[in-house]
């Protein structure tokens, strides 16, 4: 590992090339949120959200979900810890699911959704990847008629995508709840491999979900910077959402 070559570089995150197979993955210290308006460097939390990311990728690999990760372990490269990954062509959509009420769904459907309500099976949503930039709107929300005749997907990939992100959704919230985590929704991204074949790529981690400790009902996740609680506070919670999931195995 010598070459610190950096192909892509976000605020949120910076990806090194290793060689032809091999990627490094480093996760920054910032958070934003467009509709709250904050946007903040909160030390630590690059390295909560890279501990629970690489413990959910290496969980999908156990169910025998194929992901981006290539290394279990977390790494040093360049001076910087991160994630060993593979080389993808990412899908420039957010795959959403949704078990309860929160968010995005409450701001636009007031009329037929009610705060906490509960979606079984859950709902799934899918937004494009489009900085708020070009649009004037932030990840615009797209249907199944659009991905396919838009050319994004075919309906086999889509239809592989969606039995993908229903999977992630049934593991994700079965072992959240063993940990004592009530799961609300989550996001996720999928790419293709150099075979093809389509796999969880990028980030999973307190930043993607929205999910509360089960005994206070606050959350252990990224609400809690949405919520304006302090940067102590939101630290705090990335911590304590990888107490809850990490400690639970080891007991
Ligand atoms: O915005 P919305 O309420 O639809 O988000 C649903 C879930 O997807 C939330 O857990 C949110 O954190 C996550 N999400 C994300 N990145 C985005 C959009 C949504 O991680 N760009």
């Amino acid at each position: 590992m010598r070459e610190n070559k950096i192909i892509a570089e976000g605020k949120s995150k910076k990806i090194y090339f290793i060689d032809d197979d091999t990627n490094f993955m480093v996760f920054k210290d910032h958070l934003r949120s467009i509709t709250y308006k904050r946007e903040e460097n909160i030390k630590g939390t690059g390295i909560e959200r890279l501990k629970a990311c690489i413990y959910i990728l290496n969980l999908l690999e156990q169910y025998g979900i194929k992901t981006e990760l290539k290394d279990r372990r977390l790494k040093t490269f360049d001076n910087e810890i991160g994630m060993v990954v593979k080389p993808v062509r990412a899908i420039p959509i957010e795959f959403i699911a949704r078990f309860y009420a929160a968010g995005s769904i409450l701001r636009l459907y007031p009329s037929i959704v009610k705060a906490n309500q509960k979606f079984d099976p859950p709902l799934f949503k899918y937004d494009l990847k489009q900085d708020i930039s070009i649009g004037g709107v932030d990840d615009p929300t797209l249907n199944e008629s659009y991905i396919v005749g838009l050319n994004l997907l075919t309906q086999n990939e889509l239809d592989e995508c969606k039995r993908l992100l229903g999977q992630v959704a049934y593991i994700l919230n079965k072992e959240l709840d063993q940990a004592g985590i009530r799961l609300i929704d989550f996001k996720i991204e999928l790419g293709f491999d150099k075979s093809g074949n389509i796999i969880v790529i990028d980030e999973i981690s307190q930043d993607c979900l929205r999910a509360n400790d089960m005994l206070t009902d606050t959350s252990v996740t990224k609400d809690a910077f949405r919520q304006m609680k302090s940067d102590d506070e939101v630290l705090e919670s990335y911590k304590r959402f990888n107490k809850m999931l990490i400690r639970k195995k080891n007991n």
